[in-house]
C-alpha cells in the first residue's frame, strides 16, 4: 500500500518538475516563479511580471499579479475566496499519505485556509488575545525577554542573529501565549521550516516524508498540551479554545488543533524572518552577503543603523519599511467565487489568482523609488505584507511589537554590530528570509579576518 502511494506521489512529484522546467525555459512567468533557486531573488521575476501587465495568465493554470491596487481589490472583494497557491505545484498529503490516517494541518485545515462564515467563527476566538489592550499587557514580557537574551549574547564576542537571538524571542512570545510548557528550540525550528518549505508546493520525496514526519510530531505535541491544559487550564490561549464554544457549539479536535497549531507556526516562522531581513538590510544595505542580493535596496542600510543606534523611534519606521522591502510572505493566493472583473479581465469562478505581495509592496505606483530603502517614507504602512481583508494577519500587532522592540534593543546594546559571515537564505519562494546570520557585536579589526 505505502509503495503504490509512493510510486503515485513520485510520478507526481515528477510531473511537477518537468512541467515547471519547461514552461519556464519558454518563460511562463508562474513557472519561473515557481522554479526561483534557494537564494534566489524574486523581485527580477515580479519586474518581469509586471512588464507584462497588471494581471498576466500563467500557463501553469493561474492568474498572477504584482499590483497594488488589484492584490487589494481582491483581498478585500468577498467573492474571492482563499485558495491553495496551485493545484499543479501542490502534493495533497491526504492522498499521499502512504495509506496511513490523516494528520492535521496548520495552513489547510485552519481558518487561514476558511471563508466566512466559518472563517469568521473561528478567527473570533483568538482575536482577544490580539487585541490592542492585550499588546500592551504584553509589551513588558517581550522587552524582559529581549533583554534577558542581549544579556546572555553580551558575553560572546560573536553569535547567530538568527538562530541565538531571533529564534529565542519569537518562540518564546508565541509559546507564553499559547501555554506551551516545555520548549525545544531545535525542534521547533525544525516544524516551522518544514512546514514554511510547504507553501512552495513539495518537490521532491524527501520532502514529503519530512513533512508527514514533522505533521505526526506536530499533531502529537499539540495533543497533549490540550490534554494538559483541560486538566490544568492557565491564562492562556489553548486553555481558553478547550473551555470555549464557538457560536453555542463545542469546538471539535480538529479546529482547536489546527488553530493552535496555525497560531504556533505563523506566530514565529514569519517573524524571525522579518527580523532576519531587517538586520541583514541594517547591517551593510547589501544583503549581507556579498551576493549582490540586496533586493536594489541601494545600500541605504549602513547609514540607517547608525541612526538607529542613536535614535532607537527609529526601530518603528525601520520595520514598516522592512515589510514593505523585503516582505517574509512574499506571495498569497484567492480564488474566485463566483464570475468577477479584475484589472479588465472577466474571471470565472474557480480561477486562481496569485498575489504577489511582495512585487505589491515595490509598486512604483504607489511607492517612489520602490526599491530604495528608505524608513519613514511617508505611505510605508500602506504595504500588503499582513495582506488584507478578512484575512489581514491576527498578530501584526505581536510581529511590530517584537520586531520593534528586538531592533531597537538589538543596536542599543551592540551599536558596532557587524556582518561576521555568509548569511545562508531560506530555500523558500513564498517565504523570504534567512537562517543564518552571524554577526560580531564589534567590527572586525584589520588584522582580523570577516569570518
Ligand atoms: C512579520 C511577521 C508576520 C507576517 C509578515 C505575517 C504575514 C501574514 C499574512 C500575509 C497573512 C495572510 C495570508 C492570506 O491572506 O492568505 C497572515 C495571516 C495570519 N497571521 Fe501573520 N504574519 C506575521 C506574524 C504573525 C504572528 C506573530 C502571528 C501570531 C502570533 C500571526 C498569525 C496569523 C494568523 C492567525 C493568520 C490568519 C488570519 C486569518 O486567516 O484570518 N502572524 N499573516
Amino acid at each position: 500500500m505505502t509503495l503504490l502511494h509512493d510510486s503515485g506521489t513520485r510520478a507526481k512529484l515528477f510531473t511537477v518538475r518537468s512541467a515547471l522546467w519547461s514552461l519556464s525555459k519558454a518563460g511562463d512567468p508562474g513557472a519561473r516563479l515557481m522554479s526561483l533557486q534557494p537564494g534566489e531573488s524574486p523581485y527580477p521575476v515580479y519586474a518581469a511580471v509586471r512588464a507584462r501587465g497588471e494581471l498576466v495568465r500563467s500557463k501553469l493554470g493561474v492568474h498572477l499579479t504584482g499590483s497594488h491596487p488589484l492584490c487589494q481589490e481582491a483581498l478585500r472583494d468577498p467573492r474571492f475566496g482563499v485558495a491553495p497557491i496551485s493545484e499543479l505545484t501542490r502534493i495533497d498529503f491526504d492522498r499521499h499519505a502512504g495509506g496511513r490516517r490523516r494528520y492535521v494541518q496548520p495552513v489547510d485545515d485552519s481558518f487561514l485556509s476558511l471563508n466566512p462564515p466559518e472563517h469568521t467563527r473561528l478567527r473570533k476566538l483568538v482575536a482577544p488575545w490580539f487585541t490592542p489592550r492585550a499588546l500592551r499587557a504584553r509589551t513588558e514580557l517581550v522587552e524582559r525577554t529581549v533583554a534577558r537574551e542581549l544579556d546572555e549574547l553580551a558575553r560572546r564576542p560573536r553569535f547567530d542573529a538568527v538562530t541565538d537571538f531571533a529564534v529565542r524571542v519569537a518562540i518564546s512570545t508565541i509559546t507564553g501565549l499559547l501555554g506551551v510548557r516545555t520548549v525545544d528550540h531545535d525542534r521547533f525550528v525544525w516544524w516551522g521550516m518544514t512546514l514554511a518549505g510547504t507553501l512552495n508546493g513539495v518537490r521532491t520525496m524527501g520532502e514529503v516524508r519530512e513533512t508527514r514526519a514533522v505533521l505526526g510530531e506536530l499533531e502529537a505535541f499539540f495533543d497533549e498540551l490540550i490534554a494538559h491544559r483541560r486538566r490544568h487550564p492557565g491564562d492562556d490561549v489553548v486553555s481558553r479554545l478547550v473551555e470555549c464554544e464557538a457560536d453555542g457549539r463545542p469546538l471539535e479536535r480538529k479546529d482547536l488543533l489546527a488553530t493552535a497549531q496555525l497560531l504556533f507556526v505563523a506566530g514565529f516562522e514569519t517573524m524571525v524572518n522579518l527580523v532576519a531581513n531587517a538586520i541583514v538590510t541594517l547591517l551593510d544595505g547589501n544583503g549581507g552577503n556579498g551576493d549582490g542580493d540586496d533586493g536594489g535596496n541601494g545600500g541605504g542600510g549602513n547609514t540607517v543603523r547608525h541612526r538607529l543606534a542613536a535614535d532607537p523611534q527609529l526601530a518603528e519606521d525601520v520595520v514598516e519599511e522592512v515589510l514593505r522591502l523585503d516582505s517574509p510572505v512574499q506571495y498569497v493566493a484567492r480564488v474566485a467565487r463566483e464570475p468577477v472583473e479584475l484589472g479588465g479581465h472577466r474571471l470565472r469562478p474557480g480561477s486562481t489568482v496569485v498575489l504577489l505581495l511582495g512585487a505589491a509592496n515595490r509598486d512604483p505606483s504607489v511607492f517612489a523609488e520602490p526599491d530604495r530603502f528608505d524608513p519613514g517614507r511617508p505611505n510605508s504602512r500602506e504595504h500588503l505584507a499582513f495582506s488584507a481583508g478578512a484575512h489581514f494577519c491576527l498578530g501584526a500587532g505581536l510581529a511590530r511589537l517584537q520586531a520593534t522592540t528586538m531592533l531597537r534593543e538589538l543596536f542599543r546594546r551592540f551599536p558596532a554590530l557587524a556582518s561576521a559571515g555568509p548569511v545562508t537564505r531560506r530555500p523558500s519562494r513564498n517565504i523570504r528570509g534567512v537562517i543564518h546570520l552571524p554577526v560580531a557585536v564589534r567590527a572586525p579589526s584589520r588584522s582580523e579576518p570577516a569570518a
